[in-house]
């Protein structure tokens, strides 16, 4: 019988914390957990890995454990999954841990999206899909000569696919993941029209799609999105030695008026090496803001917005589910398996390792 989450989510947070570790303790070697940055302090502090989502990926496919409990959203546990052997579990401690970008792009609407630009407007397409996205979408990816990319190999793979100078780019789910890079690698504006899959032609018009280098999917993240030109403006009259550093799901407008523009790693690898007393205003994730600043005392480092620009759905992932789900794993019952089948996985397989051969 498992046990039921109902039994675990009145104790306190301290209770839910020293129970999960006991439990993890007892599961030694069997155990391995993964933690995005994004998660909050005391989910990290119970990680034995933490990364951005291509540390996490490239991680995930050497670990030897039987359960791998995945504290991050259900795209990067599915990624998991894909990239262990079959015998090996991935586990995401609460199932409504998603991504609403993800959600932004579906499998059926991609293929209807490809089928439109190939046989009507005539274009030869090569979908490139942010890791943020679901494996049924990375499958059509991988059906169609695709790959996958992070924040942080963006470039590298957009360059990859700039190099087919026969195909035509499509970018999906983050228009502005996709704006930003193919725009720092020369593609002017006017070549990327938006793909709006609520329409069936995409509602940008045929002419735009032909002259197109890189179409960029209609999809967001309705955090990064939240960081405005305003609140640059705020930081520049009011403190005008901060330093602007944003993740590149901001808008063109915010990444273009920022000091620098960079995935996670990137922005942690630029505040670890930043001079004592320099001043940074951050726009990304706040658990994230808030660690780092912890993390570097000597520097004033603050969220770039002055709303809490909190990833809801990283959150789930909390002492009560984590302990939930490692309380059933010692007692040996898994609970919220992440499984992706295996015609899904081959394809989408297929996309996520041509990205970390691209990404070496
Ligand atoms: P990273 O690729 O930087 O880990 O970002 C993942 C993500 O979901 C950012 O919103
Ligand atoms: Fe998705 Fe945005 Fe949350 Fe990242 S921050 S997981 S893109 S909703």
């Amino acid at each position: 019988m498992p046990i039921s989450f109902d039994s675990i989510r009145s104790i306190s947070q301290e209770q839910a914390l020293e129970r999960a570790h006991a439990a993890k303790a007892k599961l030694g070697d069997k155990l391995t957990i993964l933690g995005h940055h994004y998660q909050a302090d005391e989910i990290v502090k119970m990680a034995d890995i933490t990364g951005d989502s291509l540390e996490l990926s490239r991680k995930a496919a050497k670990v030897t454990s039987e359960y791998i409990v995945f504290c991050g959203v259900h795209f990067m546990a599915e990624s998991a999954d894909m990239l262990t052997a079959d015998w090996q579990k991935v586990i995401l401690p609460d199932l409504a841990a998603g991504c609403s970008m993800a959600d932004m792009a579906t499998h059926e609407e991609l293929e209807a999206a490809i089928e439109y630009l190939e046989q009507d407007v005539g274009l030869s397409i090569l979908p490139v899909t942010y890791v943020n996205s679901s494996a049924a979408v990375k499958k059509v990816v991988g059906a169609h000569g695709g790959v996958v990319c992070t924040s942080s190999n963006a470039a590298k793979i957009v360059t990859w696919a700039l190099g087919q100078e026969d195909k035509t780019i499509l970018f999906v789910p983050d228009q502005h993941l996709g704006r930003n890079t193919s725009f720092k690698l020369g593609v002017p504006l006017d070549k990327m029209p938006v793909w709006d899959p609520q329409t069936h032609d995409g509602g940008a018009g045929e002419s735009a799609y032909k002259a197109a280098r890189v179409i960029l999917w209609k999809g967001h993240c309705s955090v990064h999105t939240r960081m405005n030109k305003a609140d640059i403006d705020h930081w520049r009259a009011t403190d005008p030695d901060r330093r602007i550093l944003v993740h590149p799901e901001c808008t063109f407008e915010v990444t273009q008026n920022a000091d620098m523009a960079g995935s996670t790693s990137y922005i942690l690898d630029v505040l670890a090496n930043a001079p004592a007393g320099s001043k940074w205003a951050v726009g990304t994730e706040v658990n994230l803001v808030k660690r780092v600043a912890a993390m570097h005392k000597d520097k004033d480092i603050q969220p770039l917005s002055r709303v809490q620009c909190l990833c809801s759905t990283m959150f789930r992932i909390d002492p009560w589910h984590l302990c939930w789900v490692l309380e059933n794993l010692a007692e040996g019952t898994v609970v919220n398996q992440i499984e992706v089948d295996d015609q899904t996985r081959r394809l989408a397989t297929e996309a996520l390792d041509r990205m970390l051969e691209l990404s070496k």
